[in-house]
């Protein structure tokens, strides 16, 4: 698998990805309105976005951005898709740790998620290590 930094003109190439995946469990998304949502995280100041690819293959795609505090910088994975034929063979840890690596690398000391709350999720993030956090709690208010 090579990895490289995602481009605006990769957008194109991952928009299926999104759609398959999460109209295939009810959701509705355009590709107008998966265009915008990628471009809202790659397009932001400090997004750090990577695609996963086997020659000219896209098999799948991570994207998310750093986020600024005192004492540290973290990196908001926003989301992280390999494509449905390529799932269960490794390639999302794998693309996780590498992205992890070079996140580290960009001066990032915790990465940081949210997650669906399921059993397969759970398993996902919980072989890499990654903890349920204890001090927050996500609110959220339909407007
Ligand atoms: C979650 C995901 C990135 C994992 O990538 P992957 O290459 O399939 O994962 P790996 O082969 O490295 O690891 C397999 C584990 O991934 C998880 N997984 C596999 N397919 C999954 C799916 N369709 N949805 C959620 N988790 C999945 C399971 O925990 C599985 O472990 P298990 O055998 O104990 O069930 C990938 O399945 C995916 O893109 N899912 C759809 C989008 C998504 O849920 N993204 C994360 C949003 S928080």
């Amino acid at each position: 698998m090579m990895y490289r930094r995602m481009q605006e003109s990769d957008i194109e190439k991952v928009i299926p990805f999104y759609i398959e995946y999460y109209n295939a469990r009810g959701d509705e998304w355009t590709e107008e309105s998966v265009r915008h949502r990628i471009w809202q995280v790659l397009g932001s100041p400090d997004s750090y976005c990577l695609m996963a690819e086997d020659g000219e293959n896209v098999i799948g795609f991570a994207m998310g951005r750093f986020e600024r505090f005192y004492d540290l910088t973290a990196y908001n994975l926003v989301e992280i898709i390999i494509g449905e034929p390529f799932q269960n063979r490794g390639l999302g840890t794998a693309l996780m740790q590498e992205l992890e690596r070079q996140v580290k690398e960009e001066g990032a000391a915790l990465v940081q998620l949210m997650a669906v709350n399921d059993d397969a999720h759970n398993r996902f993030y919980g072989r890499l290590n990654y903890q349920d956090t204890t001090n927050l709690v996500l609110k959220g208010k339909f407007l």
